[in-house]
């Protein structure tokens, strides 16, 4: 396979937060030492460390959702294959299309679609998804459609499982953020499973933590398994850190009626 050829899938964490913070941090450094022995010092120093702070916790943990790095976001995603069943998945916020190429991959028979919103501040696109997955041989198992998770498109049918990952949190065009979790239920069929990583320990994003599973159970949802992230999957630094993966929680379960 050639580098055009071959699929590309991009990490969670963009590359203009690691240029921002890296830029403040240089900057700050320049400014610290301008002022060395001045009254300004302490002023430019202690910017300096926040930046740089920030810049190692960004850096690293793009690096350990890499392959390089232990290739933590495809052992995320595959938390969320195991738990796929039946022959028709919905991926609600579907990214680069990598967890739909890993379902694709595990379960053969699957025909799959992705939805996402493809929005200006995300380094994905309808275009990228497409391509990685005629780059995986996957071309007629995958529908990529353009949406957002807080209403879905009335046409959009309904689905053995339905699976969504650090999605519903980013969901701007709701405030509360149980509406897109209310809509992915909505879309298992009866007797379906779905499966949901999200920070949903995240008080500035979930600020009423009961509200998560009513919104599920309402929706007719049961919940299976609720588990924090991190005693699924033992997360190196800097991934349990509460600004990375430290609020996220997997909930998962099935359908139980209309
Ligand atoms: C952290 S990324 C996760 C991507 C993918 N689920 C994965 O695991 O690789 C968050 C995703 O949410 C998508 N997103 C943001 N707002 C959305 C919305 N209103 N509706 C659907 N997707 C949205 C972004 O475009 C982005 O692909």
């Amino acid at each position: 396979m050639t580098p055009a050829t071959r699929p590309h899938y991009k990490t969670w964490i963009r590359t203009r937060p690691i240029v921002v913070f890296a830029t403040l941090a240089v900057a700050s450094l320049i400014l610290a030492a301008l002022a060395f022995r001045n009254a300004l010092f302490l002023a430019f120093v202690i910017p300096a460390a926040i930046f740089g702070y920030i810049l190692v916790i960004v850096g690293l943990s793009r690096w350990r959702f890499s392959a390089a790095g232990g290739d933590y976001q495809r052992r995320i995603h595959r938390l969320l294959v195991d738990r796929v069943s039946g022959s028709s998945v919905l991926d609600i916020g579907c990214g680069s299309g990598h967890l739909m190429a890993e379902i694709a991959r595990a379960h053969p028979a699957a025909q799959l679609v992705g939805l996402d919103f493809w929005g200006s501040n995300w380094e994905y696109s309808q275009e990228l998804c497409e391509r990685n997955f005629r780059a995986e041989g996957f071309a007629g198992r995958g529908t990529f459609v353009r949406g957002t998770a807080s209403n879905l498109p009335p046409d959009l049918g309904m689905f053995d499982t339905v699976v969504s990952c650090l999605t519903f949190h980013e969901v701007r065009d709701v405030e509360d953020k149980t509406t897109s979790l209310r809509e992915a239920v909505q879309r298992v069929a009866p007797g379906g499973r779905f499966a949901f990583i999200d920070l949903f320990d995240a008080p500035q994003f979930y600020p009423h933590p009961d509200r998560v599973a009513a919104s599920i159970t309402e929706c007719g949802g049961e919940i299976i398994e609720d588990v924090r992230l991190a005693e699924l999957l033992a997360l190196p630094f800097p991934l349990q850190h509460r600004r990375v993966l430290g609020y996220a929680r997997l909930i998962a379960g099935v359908r139980v009626a209309h």
